[in-house]
């Protein structure tokens, strides 16, 4: 078993440990749900006020459930739909305040009130996955959580 322990005092710190904890635990290994797996565990164990975090691979061009941290949740997501789903259709990050407010937002969890999801794009420029992050919190994801999420998403961008 790893025993990262990340708790820094500013965010640009802790980032910057995660991405480096980050590059160590996916560095050599090929296998995309494994490090998908240990990336979940990874963020989940290091950010707080979060209450799920995982993946939805391109399965086709629809989203698909991979690996993830928190309650069990909705399996397939279509491009276009909800915030992830918004997400893999623009590959742009999507950051929302309230989720509630979101036209077309999944809930899962009753509980997510803010989300971060992060589409993780190959060399090719096609859409691998997304990184999704819900916290109970309204407005828990400020710049700093974006540029650091979208930091972890290009290290498992080259190992996907
Ligand atoms: N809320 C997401 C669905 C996925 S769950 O949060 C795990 C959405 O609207 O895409």
């Amino acid at each position: 078993m790893y025993d990262f322990r990340i708790a820094a005092a500013d965010k640009v710190t802790l980032y910057r440990d995660l991405a480096s904890a980050l590059e160590g635990l996916v560095s050599g290994e090929p296998d995309q749900i494994a490090n998908m797996a240990n990336a979940a565990a990874l963020i989940w164990g290091s950010l707080p006020d979060v209450n799920w975090v995982g993946f939805y691979r391109n399965v086709g061009g629809e989203l698909v459930l991979g690996p993830f941290q928190g309650r069990p949740a909705c399996i397939r997501i279509p491009f276009g739909q909800g915030v992830c789903g918004t997400a893999a259709a623009t590959l742009e990050v999507q950051r929302v305040e309230d989720v509630h407010a979101f036209p077309g937002h999944i809930a899962c969890d009753t509980a997510s009130a803010s989300e971060l999801v992060v589409p993780i794009v190959g060399a090719d420029g096609e859409l691998i996955a997304v990184l999704d992050i819900d916290s109970p919190k309204p407005a828990r994801f400020d710049a700093e959580d974006e540029a650091g999420c979208v930091r972890l998403a290009e290290i498992l961008a080259k190992v996907l």
